[in-house]
């Protein structure tokens, strides 16, 4: 596995272009299946869970050209409804291909994705939301087969407000003849471009962004040409990277929908301004801490960046206290924090007590899922002398230019690659 070296104890300063959503991108490579024609989808992040969604279109018989952050898919020929398990095991979040499937070819076929570092991942509400709408659901050694008989209008009432599961939804319920109506949908903004998305192929859906969702079923979707939204959580983790090295960014092409994050940063002493699209951080002195962040369903404080605000916790003086609601074991990145002389308590896996340090020390350390990892690499930047990170193929899953852009801020890292090279020369 890959590792960055990092060189910290220097302040960040400079630009950063913010990528195209992850998690805004990857229902919409999986809704290109839906119209049987052409998805022209731009300001696409070119980022490894990409690459996995772009193999899952190709397995089931789509054409799909990539030319930098442009993708041109072709769905016609898609005959294939089982999404290729392997890539499933890469991906959890591929099982939102069932939606488009069965609304596309009246099927779907794949393996129940599993639990991953966060926790258990169950799929329950995607399964009891399809039965409710009148898809037959069986399950034959491992394998979830769905068939759409007998469609009719229906409403949903998740029991909590699933991103993936009010996706699946979306998807499975947007053509045919039918109206479907989620209750507790995900208010998230990657649900409002999904929205947006399947509409400029000529759906019919409102609401997404709040949590009443009505799909009407079309007939027949059309080509169509999109441009993802902008990451916020990749802007939020360059925002950490800004408070922990006490430096001074300007973020450009941001999403704008990080209000609960910049509420917790402007109270830890960060000095925040916005004009237009983008946005410019600047921190000077010695940061305050004794907050106590909970994370919640949007708009509330995101789960994705917990680990990216624990690590900046740690600089922060004085006690504060995190709660992760979303998921049951969103902290392995804790004890790596730890081993890096960070000040953590943890109750249990979803509470943990932090107290501020003046400082943390370089050490060798481990990525164990995607943003743990960038909180990592976060906390490696604030360290005086060389960190070593551990496992960085889940930092790539879902940062572009990852490197590249940390390199252009003014951060020293360097893969093992390139320190091999700069030896040979
Ligand atoms: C999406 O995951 C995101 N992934 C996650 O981002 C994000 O953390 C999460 O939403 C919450 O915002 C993508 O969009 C690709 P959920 P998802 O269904 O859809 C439980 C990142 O770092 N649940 O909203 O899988 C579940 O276990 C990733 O970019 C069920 O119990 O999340 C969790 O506790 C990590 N049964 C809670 O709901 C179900 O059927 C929220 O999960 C479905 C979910």
């Amino acid at each position: 596995m890959a590792k960055y070296h990092v060189i910290g104890g220097k302040k960040v300063q400079g630009d950063v272009l913010i990528s195209g959503a992850k998690n805004a991108a990857l229902p919409i490579l999986a809704a290109a299946v839906l119209n049987g024609g052409v998805s022209v989808i731009k300001n696409c992040p070119d980022i490894s869970d990409v690459r996995v969604s772009v193999d899952i279109l190709r397995k089931l018989g789509a054409y799909v050209d990539c030319d930098g952050n442009t993708l041109i898919i072709e769905s016609k020929d898609i005959g294939k409804t089982a999404i290729d398990r392997k890539l499933m095991e890469k991906m959890r979040s591929s099982v939102i291909f069932a939606g488009s499937l069965i609304a596309r070819c009246g099927e779907a076929a794949f393996f129940a994705p599993g639990g991953c570092a966060l926790g258990k991942r169950p799929i329950d509400m995607h399964i009891g939301s399809f039965k409710k709408m009148g898809i037959d659901v069986r399950e034959e050694n491992g394998e979830i087969i769905c068939g759409k008989n007998k469609e009719h209008d229906c409403i949903i009432e998740l029991p909590v407000p699933s991103v993936g599961a009010t996706e699946n939804i979306m998807l499975a319920s947007c053509m045919g003849k039918s109206m479907t109506r989620i209750k507790n949908a995900a208010a998230e903004p990657e649900i409002e471009d999904l929205q947006n998305f399947i509409n400029s192929m000529g759906g019919k859906i409102v609401g997404a962004g709040s949590s009443e969702i009505t799909i009407y079923g079309c007939e027949k979707l059309h080509d169509c040409e999109y441009s993802v939204m902008s990451d916020r959580i990749e802007e939020g983790t360059f925002m950490c990277m800004a408070a922990m090295t006490c430096g001074e960014l300007n973020l450009k092409n941001i999403s704008g929908k990080n209000k609960a994050l910049e509420e917790v940063l402007c109270g830890v002493g960060c000095d925040i301004s916005h004009s237009g699209n983008e946005l410019r951080i600047k921190t000077e002195k010695m940061l305050k801490g004794g907050l106590d962040v909970k994370t919640g369903y949007y708009p509330q404080f995101p789960t994705d960046m917990q680990p990216q605000i624990t690590a900046l916790l740690t600089l922060c003086r004085g006690e504060s206290r995190i709660t992760e609601n979303i998921f049951e074991s969103r902290d392995r990145h804790i004890d790596e924090l730890i081993k890096m002389g960070a000040d953590i308590k943890k109750r249990d896996s979803r509470n943990f007590t932090v107290k501020g340090t003046d400082r943390l020390n370089a050490a060798q350390v481990c990525a164990r899922d995607l943003r743990g990892g960038a909180a990592l690499v976060a906390a490696a930047m604030s360290a005086e002398g060389e960190s070593i990170i551990n496992d960085i193929e889940y930092i790539q899953r879902g940062y572009e230019k990852f490197e590249d852009k940390l390199k252009n801020i003014g951060v020293s890292i360097k893969t093992e690659k390139e320190i091999c090279d700069d030896e040979k020369n």
